[in-house]
């Protein structure tokens, strides 16, 4: 399973990039609209953090012209920016057309297996189904889940599930389960990911019998500059 970052902040993507484990980034307006600094600059910074990962940048025209316009104007700001579109039939024309120039797209505020089937046909490359935002309204967000990996692998397609609006652990590891392709999440939830209490404690006492026991064990490695004489 991919990991992508589901934030604007430079900071926490900064942070989790350096963990090694994060393949790329889903911005949206919201999230672009809190770092108070011109879009452009944003998305480019991110991409420079971010080696070699997908980067969503959302448009915000509503028509087609305009999606089509914006969309071709943010995968020319670097070469890993991945387009995404409103799922809409203006989103879906314009989908179709920018599939076939070979523009990479993501489908955001997917909330049903209909939505994404069209999402498939009009060649997406990911969909992003908002798990959590369903959960919300007390609706099994991990149905919609499986009936989209059911009828993509009927189908072969090749759209990327990108399990979005994950709001815990348990979403991450659900989405995990049932084979989606890419998890997006909050900062704060890939910190959740890591922790275990048995681990803090287990850690915790590892390192007290190391210290009682020091004297003879002596160091695994010494810091550069530690070791007297040189070698
Ligand atoms: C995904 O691309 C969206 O940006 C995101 O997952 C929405 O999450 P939210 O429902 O927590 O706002």
């Amino acid at each position: 399973m991919k990991f992508f970052l589901d934030t604007a902040n430079l900071d926490e993507i900064r942070q989790g990039a350096a963990s090694g484990v994060i393949d790329g980034i889903t911005t949206n307006p919201t999230l672009a609209a809190k770092e108070k600094k011109p879009f452009r600059e944003l998305v480019i910074e991110i991409c420079n953090i971010v080696k070699n990962g997908a980067i969503s940048a959302e448009v915000v025209s509503t028509d087609y012209d305009g999606m089509l316009r914006e969309a071709r104007e943010v995968i020319s700001w670097h070469p890993n920016v991945v387009a995404k579109i409103p799922m809409t039939p203006d989103g879906v024309r314009a989908l179709s057309v920018l599939s076939k120039e070979g523009i990479r797209v993501n489908v955001t505020l997917v909330f049903s297996a209909s939505q994404a089937l069209l999402a498939a046909k009009a060649g997406a490359y990911f969909v992003s189904p908002f798990l959590g935002r369903l959960d919300d309204i007390s609706q099994d967000s991990m149905i919609l889940l499986r009936d989209i990996l059911q009828i993509y692998r009927a189908y072969d397609y090749k759209t990327q599930v990108l399990a979005a609006s994950l709001r815990h652990p348990m979403h991450v590891v659900e989405a995990a389960k049932m084979g989606a392709h890419i998890g997006t999440m909050p900062f704060k939830v890939f910190e959740m990911l890591f922790k275990h209490p048995l681990t803090d404690r287990g850690l915790e006492s590892f390192l007290k019998d190391w210290e009682k026991a020091r004297d003879t064990l002596g160091e695994i490695s010494e810091p550069v500059g530690a070791r007297k004489g040189g070698r």
